[in-house]
């Protein structure tokens, strides 16, 4: 929280982003008689494929009551619109929706009403509720997920603004990703991502993240997240921001003075495939993986991912993935990364 008074200074959008956390302390404040109030700690964090834990403790345990968890929209989407994960009494358990299949109750004592959810994906960030079903005062509680992740910008090999919104969407699943949400895009731009191009998040909103301000990048004076707001999904064309996460398999180099085909070669020749922008920016964020050789990628641009900057590799000071853009396919010039 301090530090969001502090960003405030700099955007005005921080309450997006947090808005979970409020939600959660104002159901708090009720008076709860049942549930306990939600741990100290706002917001449970998990990676793409891992099991996580959502907690919910009964104080007092009426004589009947069902627990139902669901999972809240994000409120762009349609408001109104429940997402039943479960509900459950003593006697049965139900699963509903999407995440029911992943969904199960912990049970870790007689009091224990948390949510286990299973082999997490990218989509599942967000805030969930338990709630206490006894037919006169029902109660709830509010907790947020965040899934840990990297956020990319994403470029048409066209060139630069060609995606609707639909297309930006599609690319960023061809690239292991999904389009990225305004919270994703702010806690990136607190990482360090500053980007001078508008792209589109899952809103349709576009906008773009700097730090260093300079007139070339919207001419403002201070850092911040710069918003072009909501724009015509059908009409509008930007580029992409995208989000992903862990994956369960690994990114490696092959130096060769490859072409696009030669490079797709090598890697099928491993038992691989040339990898995705997302798995390689994973491999980035995820294992600091770190390489000073161009290579080709599986969407046909070439790029490097740099854990630890120096002059010599680039020459940019600050950690990230490069780009040389889209090469033409038959230049003998670069290595392959291949994902297994
Ligand atoms: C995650 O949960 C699933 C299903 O409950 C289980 O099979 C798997 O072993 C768990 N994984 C880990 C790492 O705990």
């Amino acid at each position: 929280m301090m530090n969001c008074a502090v960003i405030l200074l700099l955007t005005s959008s921080c309450f997006t982003w947090s808005s979970a956390i409020y939600t959660s302390n104002r159901a708090a404040s009720n008076k709860l008689k049942y549930l306990l109030e939600p741990p100290v700690y706002p917001e449970v964090v998990g990676r793409r494929g891992e099991n996580v834990t959502l907690p919910c403790i009964l104080k007092t345990k009426p004589s009947h009551y069902k627990v139902k968890w669901t999972k809240l929209q994000p409120e762009h989407e349609h408001v109104g619109q429940e997402n039943i994960i479960m509900i459950s009494n003593s006697h049965a358990f139900k699963q509903y929706g999407h995440l029911g299949p992943r969904a199960a109750l912990r049970r870790a004592h007689a009091m224990d009403a948390s949510l286990k959810l299973s082999q997490l994906e990218l989509l599942d960030g967000g805030s969930y509720r338990c709630e206490l079903v006894n037919g006169i005062e029902d109660e709830s509680v509010v907790v947020s997920l965040r899934i840990e992740g990297v956020v990319f910008p994403y470029q048409s090999k066209h060139g630069r603004y060609k995606l609707t919104f639909q297309e930006a969407k599609d690319v960023c699943v061809e690239q292991d990703g999904v389009l990225a949400s305004y919270s994703q895009l702010y806690r990136a731009w607190t990482e360090g991502l500053d980007w001078c191009n508008a792209g589109w998040l899952d809103d349709g909103t576009v906008h773009y993240p700097i730090i260093t301000a300079r007139p070339a990048c919207g001419g403002e004076t201070l850092p911040g997240i710069r918003s072009y707001g909501p724009k015509d999904k059908k009409v509008d064309q930007f580029d992409a921001f995208c989000f992903t996460s862990q994956t369960s398999g690994s990114v490696s180099y092959i130096s060769g003075s490859f072409s696009f085909e030669q490079a797709e070669r090598a890697c099928k020749h491993q038992g691989a495939e040339l990898a995705l922008v997302g798995q390689l920016y994973a491999a980035w964020r995820f294992q600091k993986y770190d390489q000073c050789d161009g290579g080709w990628l599986r969407d046909g641009s070439v790029r490097f991912p740099i854990s630890n900057p120096r002059e010599r590799c680039g020459g940019i000071p600050e950690a990230g993935v490069r780009s040389f853009g889209f090469p033409n396919r038959m230049k003998h010039l670069y290595g392959a990364y291949c994902y297994r």
